[in-house]
């Protein structure tokens, strides 16, 4: 057994951590029209046996409208009974289990969903195939009251905690977004206006849940577009979401899935292979701006890590360090420098037994080559191309 910090516990919120490595949420694409299946099941019972201390359940949409696309699950009542199966199962393998909860915003797929969805200001988006309306003051209202439905929802199926996601160019993030949020009302402005919506967010998540769960946030700290949330934006809404109290801790990310989505991947950008995993219409318009919409950025270890340290000398909160980690000793000097917790994604695709790896030191780092190819598969069941035991 290591004697390592990433191997210590910690407490999070009412939750006992038994190592400090998180899953982070990776779209599994195995929910026919929004319903769990075995699959599902299957892709979380594994990462829990792997020996992450808590996988995610990637983005569980708060309502119809605030789905990706129509194979996204909404975190109802109906589907919290489904969801018991998955928990149990998780803490059977003795990990926990989080929800990612969120409305997508700008990059609902409209057409799909059958459903508008909501924009800070009035746009065209190309995820919604057309223009997306700026939210009513009376719609904002009915967000919030959704956040706190799902919320209640997901203690209902006995997740361990709820990430309320707060990134990638999502409707929250879209809202913090000088370039997006063109508002003048409560909602608009200046930072702290911007901000407003994701805290009125937090507060209801938190007030409805109490401290049953952990309640954590996956937070933009750059979206890597000119003239988006950015650090002077970004760290004053993290010192506020930080003194509203609501929240357990930060995952830090950055990027956009409407504007810059390689931001917040890094590595190849696998254009051949998503265009052949879209309808016909939808790859011949990304033969046409893919290579602009997929801008590349080369991998680095702990790439996030320049942007990160700005958070953790600005705040004392829990923070959760994400995005290409890879090595142990990224973790371990992670942890040295003062987050609580890392984050990975690919890594974790590409071998989910990872950090029972690196904790019976058979590993000292994972084999994830940054090619992305995993992205495309997210419409057909998300893994990691480089697994010969998954097909
Ligand atoms: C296939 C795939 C699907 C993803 N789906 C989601 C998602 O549903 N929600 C989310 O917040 N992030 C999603 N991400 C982003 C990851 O959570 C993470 O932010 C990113 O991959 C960087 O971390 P990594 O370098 O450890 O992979 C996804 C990433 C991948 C590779
Ligand atoms: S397909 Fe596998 S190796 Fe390539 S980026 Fe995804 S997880 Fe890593």
């Amino acid at each position: 057994m290591a004697s390592k910090l990433v191997f210590t516990p910690l407490r999070l919120g009412p939750l006992s951590l038994k190592n400090r490595f998180i899953k982070a949420a990776t779209f599994e694409g195995v929910m026919p029209r929004g319903q769990v299946s075995d699959a599902l099941i299957d892709f979380h019972t594994e990462v829990a046996r792997g020996g992450a201390t808590m996988t995610t359940v990637a983005y569980c949409a708060v309502s119809p409208g605030g789905r990706v696309h129509r194979d996204t699950i909404v975190l109802d009542s109906d589907r919290a009974a489904q969801l018991r199966r998955l928990t149990d199962a998780v803490h059977a393998e003795g990990a926990l289990v989080c929800a990612q909860i969120g409305h997508a915003g700008l990059v609902a797929n409209t057409l799909s969903n059958r459903t508008p969805t909501l924009a800070p200001s009035t746009r065209l988006s190309a995820p919604a195939m057309g223009l997306v309306r700026a939210a009513t003051a009376e719609q904002l209202d009915a967000v919030v009251d959704d956040f706190g439905a799902a919320a209640a929802n997901a203690v209902e199926a006995g997740f361990d905690a709820i990430e309320i996601h707060m990134g990638h160019g999502y409707l929250l993030s879209s809202f913090f977004s000088p370039k997006l949020n063109k508002r003048t009302d409560r909602y608009g402005g200046d930072t702290v206006r911007r901000a407003e919506l994701a805290r009125r967010v937090a507060e209801r998540v938190r007030l409805t849940v109490g401290q049953s769960v952990a309640v954590t946030a996956k937070f933009n700290m750059d979206d890597g577009v000119p003239g988006g949330f950015w650090l002077t934006d970004s760290l004053p809404t993290a010192r506020l979401l930080q003194s509203d109290g609501h929240l357990d801790a930060l995952q830090l990310t950055g990027g956009s899935s409407l504007q810059n989505p390689m931001y917040y991947f890094r590595g190849d950008v696998p254009l051949a292979e998503f265009i052949a995993s879209q309808p016909r219409a939808v790859g011949l318009g990304l033969r046409v701006i893919g290579r602009r919409l997929f801008r590349s950025y080369p991998f680095a270890e702990a790439f996030f890590l320049p942007l990160a340290r700005q958070f953790r000398s600005a705040l004392s909160m829990p923070l959760m360090l994400l995005g290409g980690i890879n090595r142990l000793d990224t973790a371990e000097n992670a942890l040295a420098e003062g987050f609580e917790l890392v984050a990975m994604g690919r890594a974790l695709l590409r071998d989910p037994n990872l950090v029972n790896n690196f904790r019976e030191e058979t590993a000292t780092e994972g084999l994830c080559i940054h090619c992305m190819k995993c992205m495309p598969t997210v419409y057909s069941g998300t893994h990691c191309v480089l697994r010969p035991t998954v097909v």
